[in-house]
């Protein structure tokens, strides 16, 4: 079962995400995007779990705005699909910084393996606009930039909340 982070309903088995998981489900099946999974992106989120996060809240405000959702849905799932360890990659000399290198290895990636159309093509390598150069073509590249940033914010502080809460509860059974 996969969950949004913050979201309350489960993707495959809600009413209400029954079109977010039309939209996304050969995706979800697949084994390429299951190995996401192995590799740790925001702390203790996966990169699986990012990638959800930012495909189903774009897919939200692109249909709340009347954009194509299921571009939004698509591309937000694989927009990380770069499939290394990001900081053993940065530890290397020589390597291009990940923050504007990825970008370009998750549409090779995506391209490989899947259909991508110019919309989602876009979404996916202009996703850290404006670390990387080239402005965004479609409305929904822009979603998705700010989306990306939401999912990480969100991820992060979910992150330090559960530690504040070990901590206060660490605390309090030391005191007793
Ligand atoms: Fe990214
Ligand atoms: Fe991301």
């Amino acid at each position: 079962m996969s969950k949004a982070l913050g979201s309350k309903y489960s993707i495959e088995h809600s009413d209400d995400t029954k079109e977010y998981f039309e939209f996304v489900k050969d995706l979800i099946d697949d084994d390429v995007v299951n190995e996401m999974k192995k590799y740790r992106h925001h702390y203790s989120t996966t990169c699986y779990q990012h990638c959800l996060n930012v495909s189903y809240y774009n897919y939200l405000v692109c249909r709340k705005l009347g954009l194509d959702s299921r571009a939004a849905a698509r591309a937000g799932l694989l927009h990380d699909l770069y499939l290394y360890d990001w900081r053993e990659r940065e530890k290397k000399r020589g390597d291009k910084p990940h923050g504007t290198s990825h970008p370009k290895v998750a549409l090779k990636n995506a391209k490989e393996h899947f259909e991508i159309d110019k919309r989602e093509e876009d979404m996916i390598v202009k996703h850290m606009w404006p670390l990387t150069f080239r402005p965004p073509k479609y409305a929904e590249s822009y979603v998705i930039v700010c989306i990306d940033k939401y999912a990480a914010a969100l991820e992060i502080g979910v992150h330090l909340g559960r530690k504040v809460k070990a901590k206060a509860q660490s605390i309090r059974k030391s005191a007793h």
